[in-house]
This record gives structure tokens, sequence and C-alpha cells, in this order.
């Protein structure tokens, strides 16, 4: 199992820039399958995530290189419309292909993505909205296939049930091309990285507008072309190492950042007693004396992001008093509390609240990151912890933080990385 060693009574101190936002390029490229002309997209972080997403491609028949964090995608002779499950096993997100494969094949089979260790997760919104757009799906072994309809209605409207981030993006990527419709996604996910998938696809001629607000409107077109495209930075990124830096007591300066995509996590600071600095495109925050307890709900965005939770815990698991985080995105997002405790943490789980009781310090311990947001929650901690902490499982952590290592030891963390045996 791989290792992270880590050492505590560290104060995380400097600058570091954020990487391009990981989330953001999964749909991008997930999309890329429906357009035949060369696409370039950069500011691509290098992340085991991006490069399943490239292995899909490569499977289904794309050209694709990723050199210096550009990532080009060409057409190859043929484009397949079937994914295994051995490659949406490893991540979610491979599932957004379906629909756009399917535009260009006429259907596509893909491996039906299982559970994770933060809930349940099924895909039931984006099968549902591609059925309201007239696909046909079926699902046999394990595998979803969805089927073009002869023709596409000309007025279609989509009510999503919850505003999930990647219904959402399956849905506006796919209905793009569907030529002469004209369709609207109603109670649509407003994160930043539906801005930036509308900004990617209107790039290459789609016509879609509304993306950051709750009603999505698409006009489909015949045809997308070639573009060069830039993701926007990471907000979760960003937003873990500024928590980084309270939990350590330190004082940390992200750049290349976009604090107005953060403002949610802002005002938490604000409420704690952060110090905090901005401007457009930078933010720095810095532990100034004993913060304040606050409580915090997870919530689709503008509200609090369900992604900085875990690290929010262990950013409020040593400030004196009782904080409440109440989880509203997934049912099972607590899983890393109890290593937290065995880090000598006060932290009681209550169906969707955990009650932080604050405690004078954290001490390193043995523990397992179930996944990649509270594997990087346990490393701030044992950034904080006297003593070693020893993080089993530590890949999941390099699945969403690009140069972790090596951005955390610009800021002073001392870390040695044993790598699976096998
Ligand atoms: C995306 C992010 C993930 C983030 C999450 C919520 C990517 C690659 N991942 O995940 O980091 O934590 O948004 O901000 O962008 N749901 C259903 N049926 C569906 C789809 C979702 O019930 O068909 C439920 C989920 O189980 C969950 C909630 O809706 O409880 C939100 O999920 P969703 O917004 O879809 O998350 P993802 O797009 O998977």
């Amino acid at each position: 199992m791989s290792q992270l060693i880590v050492m505590g009574n560290t104060h995380l101190k400097g600058e570091i820039q954020a990487s391009g936002s990981k989330n953001s390029v999964l749909p991008i490229l997930a999309a890329t399958v429906m357009i035949d002309e060369p696409v370039v997209i950069r500011n691509v972080p290098e992340l085991k995530d991006v490069q399943t997403m490239i292995s899909i491609l490569q499977q289904i028949g794309k050209i694709v290189t990723f050199k210096d964090g550009t990532v080009t995608v060409k057409s190859g002779e043929i484009l397949v419309g079937n994914v295994p499950y051995e490659l949406v096993r490893k991540m979610r997100a491979s599932f957004n292909v379906i629909g756009p494969l399917a535009m260009i094949c006429g259907w596509a089979k893909v491996g039906k993505p299982g559970g994770c260790n933060i809930g349940q997760r099924p895909v039931d919104f984006h099968l549902k909205g591609l059925e309201a757009f007239g696909f046909k799906i079926s699902e046999e072994h394990g595998d979803v296939t969805a089927i073009i309809p002869s023709e596409f209605k000309k007025e279609i409207i989509y009510a999503l049930p919850f505003p999930s981030v990647g219904a959402t993006e399956q849905l506006m990527a796919t209905a793009a091309l569907m030529a002469g419709s004209h369709v609207i996604i109603e109670n649509a996910a407003r994160e930043p990285e539906i801005s930036d998938l509308q900004g990617f696809l209107n790039s290459c001629g789609a016509s879609i507008k509304g993306a950051s607000t709750p009603t999505i409107e698409i006009h489909g077109v015949e045809k997308l072309h070639s573009t060069d495209y830039t993701v926007i930075p990471d907000r979760i990124e960003t937003g873990t190492y500024l928590l980084g830096a309270l939990t350590t007591k330190g004082d940390v300066k992200i750049t290349s950042a976009r604090p107005d995509h953060i403002l949610a996590l802002i005002s938490i600071l604000e409420e704690m007693g952060a110090g905090i600095e901005k401007d457009s495109d930078w933010i720095r925050v810095y532990w100034r004396g004993p913060l304040r307890p606050v409580r915090v709900y997870s919530e689709p965005y503008p509200g609090f992001p369900t992604d900085l939770q875990p690290v929010m815990t262990s950013a409020l698991a040593t400030v004196e008093g009782t904080s409440i985080l109440e989880e509203n995105v997934f049912e099972n997002r607590f899983g890393y509390v109890d290593e937290l405790n065995r880090m000598g943490a006060k932290i009681k789980v209550s169906s969707r609240q955990a009650f932080i009781a604050g405690v004078h310090g954290l001490s390193g311990a043995e523990v397992t990151a179930p996944d990649i947001r509270a594997g990087a929650a346990l490393v701030m901690a044992g950034l904080a912890a006297d003593g070693e902490t020893v993080i089993n499982n530590v890949t999941h952590i390099f699945r969403g933080y690009e140069k972790f290592q090596e951005k955390l030891g610009r800021l002073g963390a001392k870390m040695a990385f044993y790598p699976d045996e096998e």
C-alpha cells in the first residue's frame, strides 16, 4: 500500500501557483469526442484522473498528446463506441463520454460507474436527461447503452431533480451537437466548471448560454470546430492550501488563482478570524491569532463546496469551542473522521452533521486516506500534529492534486512518499 510519512509541527509558509482545474478539464476532454478538427487545451494539470480520461479518448480512437500542461486531441481513423468498465471504474467522470460518443457513433456503450467511498453516486439524472432528449437507454451486464433517436425533437425541456454537476455537463455537451434542437436544462448546477465547459464548447462553435445560472439554453449545431482553450484555475486545490495555512498556523499565498470562485470559503474564513488579502488573481490567507468556531453547510455552488468539507474539518479540529459541519451533497462523506480522531481530534458524527470540539493539538498517528479530499485533509492535519503521521492509501491524493509533494515542499512541509510495492 502506498504511504506518505508527514513530519508534524510545521507552519506552511510561502507562495505557490494554482494548477488548472481537474473538474473542468475532465468534462472538457470528454466533450472533445464530438470534435473532428484538432483541439488544444492548456493549463491541464498532470493528474491520474486526467491520464484516465486520456486513456479513454485513446481507447475510443482519438490521437492524444499531453506535454507541459497542454493536451492536443486529434481524430484517428475510426471512433469506437465502447468504453470498458475497467476505465470507468477508476473514475466516475469517465461516464461523461456516453452522450458525446453516442452523438458521433449513433450509439455508445459505457460501463456503469459503481459507488465509492463518499456515497452511492448513481447516474440516473444523466440517463433520465438523455431519455428526455429522445435517447434509448438500456442496461445489461453492468454496461449502459445509449442510442440516439432518428430525429431530435425541436423543443426539449429537462429539469434536473438536483443540480448535479456531472449530469449538467453531460447534457449540456450532448445537446451542443443536437442540430435543430432547442434544449433547456432547468435546475442546472452553477459551478464555475460548468461555465468553463460552456466557454470551451462555444469556442468550438456551440450556441450555449446560461451557465452559472439555474437555466441553461442550448441551440444544437451541425458541427463543432477546432479551438485553443485554457482551463480555469482549480478552486478546490486553492481552497485546500489556504485551509492548510490555517490548520498549520501558517501563511500561504496562491497566485494564478480565482478568488471570485471561492467566495463561500472566504466568508467562512473571515468569520473564523483568519487574515486574508486578495486581488483578482491571487489570495493570501494567514493565521493571526486564535480562530473562532463556525457552522458550515456544504451545498451546491455558490454554497460552500463539499470537496473542501474534509480539509475544513482539519482546520477546525484545533479551534477552541464547537464547530458544526453539515454535509448536504453526499450522504457518506465523513468516513475520514475516525482517522482524524485517531490523531487526537474530538469529532462526533450524527447523520449529516459533524460536531467538532476543538482540541489543543493533534498528535501524529497511522491513518488511511479514504478518498482524494479526505487524503489531503489528513496530510494537513499531519503537518500540524505533534510527531510523525503515516498516511496509507495515499495515491488517492495524486488523483486530485498536481505536484502535491513539490508544492507543499515549497511551503516548508517535510514528507516522504513510499509507492505501492507491486
Ligand atoms: C462533481 C465533482 C466532485 C464534487 C461534486 C459535487 C467532477 C469530476 N467531480 O462530481 O468533485 O464533489 O461534483 O460538487 O467534477 N446524483 C444522483 N444522480 C445522478 C447524479 C448525481 O443522485 O445521476 C447525486 C450524487 O449522488 C450526489 C449529488 O447528486 O449526492 C451531487 O453529485 P454530482 O453533482 O453529480 O457530483 P459529480 O458530478 O459526480
